[in-house]
């Protein structure tokens, strides 16, 4: 393993302006956005969405450091046969991949998960590498339940362990095939549970990450962390400030995340468009931790691109504008420099 090659992939995905496209929607998943638009979900369709925003510029050149790729992705076409890939990386952006089979029941946990994927994970990343990815991306799946529910109440302990496990299983994989992984327990951001559950939930699944990592070898040098922010279910009548969510991500993150991990990159998670930039944006302007703190947005980078396209060739203008914009306020609040009358003028 070359630590220096790795951690160099992941300092350059956490670059300060920059953070990383989540274009990883599993065909299910793309279904379903594009349901959302009235637009079927077919080769070609998933092709031309994903094509038009990797030929966005500067978007792509400023702001995104890093693209996950599904695995239709990563072989597929643009329209004139140049592969996705080769346009991801002629704008300087880092291809990566969805390793992951998603998430499974978990035998003897009633409402939980484990994430899938292990098996012949080493040789599929063997070929990701030749295809061009340098990164990879696991998704672990932590539901917390109604704070009415005692009996049969998640996460547990087990269920924590199960997934962790697996990340660093996974991680320690990636860093042998000189792929950098980005590790992500998410913690759901649906339900009815406060911000305090949503902070002592997520502060047990990171202590487990990283004490798991450990365990598998992992070197802290060469991943990214793709964490959830502390935020209350959606459901809940109290929702706090961008203030408290900002402090409360810090606090959970310095008391859990060691110094050795270059940088830290969230999911969006369902938060409005705006919502998730603000609140990034917050943190980066408390300011006071080791690791740079960026994005790694699915939905907040994608989905007003997608209405402005609708499925349609002739809003690909609109739907480039759309994503230059998302992309420009993310970049700006990954350095703390985001404004609201900024985010509105465009
Ligand atoms: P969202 O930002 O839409 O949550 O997607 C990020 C992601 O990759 C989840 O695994």
């Amino acid at each position: 393993m070359d630590i220096q090659a790795l951690h160099d992939i992941a300092v350059a995905m956490v670059e300060p302006g920059k953070g990383i496209l989540a274009a990883d929607e599993s065909t299910g998943t793309i279904g379903k956005r594009f349901d959302s638009i009235k637009t079927e979900s077919t080769f070609e369709k998933r092709r031309d969405w994903r094509e038009m925003l990797f030929r966005t510029q500067p978007a792509m050149t400023n702001h995104i450091s890093g693209v996950i790729l599904y695995d239709e992705t990563i072989r597929q076409d643009a329209a004139d046969g140049t592969s996705l890939v080769s346009l991801i990386q002629s704008s300087g952006a880092i291809p990566g991949i969805k390793v992951d089979m998603g998430a499974k029941p978990l035998a003897g946990r009633p409402g939980e998960t484990v994430t899938e994927g292990l098996d012949g994970l080493r040789a599929r990343l063997a070929e990701y590498y030749e295809l061009g990815a340098r990164f990879a991306k696991w998704r672990a799946v932590i539901e917390i339940s109604h704070p009415d529910q005692y009996v049969g109440m998640t996460p547990t302990i087990g269920g924590i362990k199960a997934n962790t496990h697996a990340l660093g299983r996974y991680a320690a994989l990636c860093q042998e095939a000189g792929i950098v992984p980005i590790v992500e327990p998410e913690v759901l951001m649906g339900g009815h549970h406060n911000v305090d559950r949503c902070h002592e939930v997520t502060e047990t699944a990171l202590n487990s990450l990283f004490t798991e990592l450990y365990e598998q070898g992992v070197k802290l040098e060469g991943i990214v962390l793709k964490p959830n922010m502390v935020v209350a279910g959606q459901k809940c009548t109290m929702q706090p400030s961008r203030e408290e969510i900002a402090e409360r991500t810090i606090k959970v993150l310095k008391d859990t995340v060691p110094a050795a991990v270059p940088g830290i990159a969230f999911l969006s998670g369902g938060q409005k468009n705006e919502e998730a930039t603000r609140n990034l944006d917050m943190m980066n302007k408390i300011g006071g931790f080791p690791w740079k703190l960026t994005y790694s947005y699915g939905r907040a980078l994608q989905q007003s691109a997608l209405f402005a396209w609708k499925g349609k060739a002739e809003n690909y203008d609109a739907a480039q504008a759309a994503f230059n914009h998302r992309a420009k306020m993310n970049g700006l609040a990954s350095k703390g420099e985001w404004t609201e009358e900024m985010d509105k003028a465009g």
